[in-house]
């Protein structure tokens, strides 16, 4: 496993592959791996001769009143289970190498970085679609998977590379569960035993609206029972639950009659849990 740590040593890599006529797929991450990534980093060896993973605590997509300095790192452990899965390279840029200095230029998908997590988290998705973009510039992957899991971020990539042409296709990945449902998350060790306990239910309230959504019910009368659901969980306080349109994010509104994604996001102590399911009538 080749390890680059400057985008000249990442780009030299590429080069001899794309040489060799190999198609190259990339997996970014913030790294503090876990077996949500790795099952990006497996779809990725499956379709792939080349795998690259990035790794990356990209500081403009935190925001002033987020602790960047607190994100968790370990990156021997890291390394190590990239190696495990077969990984070819992975970029390490320090954020000297990767922004240099003075850099002012973004790139910026107004409307799907406004709205939901986008409004909590101002600059948030500015950050994500600019580093992003620069990845793709450095490593030019046929392919990058995403996890369905950040479903907003994976539409707002969807819509840049379509928007501006972007040479590359984006594959979605299923989320990545715990034996209970749990979606698997780097926060998942900073809950309580009685908050992990209840947290099960984020996943049990999407699976009942799955069912319910056979039905084709009013997209309200799904909302009350996603929100009954959730509180069977009483540690947890719900922050959200958004019904939206699943390819685009909009609002819906009268009866469910096409995909829809469900979002949520519950609150256990200091810890964010946010989970997504897409239903659609039968
Ligand atoms: P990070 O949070 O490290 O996530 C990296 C990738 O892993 C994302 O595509 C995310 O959706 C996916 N992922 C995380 N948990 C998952 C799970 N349980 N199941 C499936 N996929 C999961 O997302 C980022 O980093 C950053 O914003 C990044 C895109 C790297 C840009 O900095």
């Amino acid at each position: 496993m080749i390890i680059c740590r400057t985008k000249a040593e990442m780009r030299e890599a590429v080069r001899g592959w794309k040489r060799a006529g190999e198609t190259v797929g990339v997996v970014p991450t913030m790294g503090y791996l876990h077996e949500g990534h790795l099952g990006l980093v497996r779809m990725a060896r499956q379709k792939a001769g080349r795998v690259v993973a990035t790794i990356f605590v990209n500081p403009t997509q935190f925001g002033a009143n987020e602790d960047l300095s607190t994100y968790p790192r370990d990156e021997a452990r890291d390394l190590a289970l990239l190696e495990a899965e077969g990984t070819d390279a992975v970029f390490l840029p320090s954020v000297e190498e990767m922004y240099g200095v003075g850099g002012d230029t973004f790139v910026e998908v107004p409307g799907l970085s406004a709205i939901l997590q986008g409004a909590l988290r101002p600059g948030h998705f500015r950050g994500v679609s600019t580093v992003v973009t620069k990845l793709f510039n450095i490593v030019t992957p046929d392919f990058a998977v995403f996890g369905e899991k950040d479903y907003q971020q994976l539409t707002l990539i969807r819509q840049m590379v379509r928007d501006l042409d972007m040479p590359l296709e984006i594959v979605p990945h299923k989320t990545v569960r715990e034996a209970d449902g749990l979606a698997m998350s780097s926060r998942n060790v900073r809950l309580t035993a009685a908050h992990r306990a209840d947290a099960v239910q984020l996943s049990r309230s999407l699976s009942a609206a799955e069912e319910l959504a056979k039905s084709a019910p009013a997209i309200s009368v799904l909302e009350a029972a996603v929100r009954k659901s959730l509180a069977e969980a009483p540690s947890g306080k719900v922050e959200s639950v958004d019904i939206r349109d699943a390819e685009t994010l909009e609002e819906l509104s009268g009866m469910l009659d096409r995909p829809a994604v469900v979002l949520l996001a519950v609150r256990f102590g200091t810890v964010l849990l946010i989970d997504q399911r897409v239903i659609a009538p039968a």
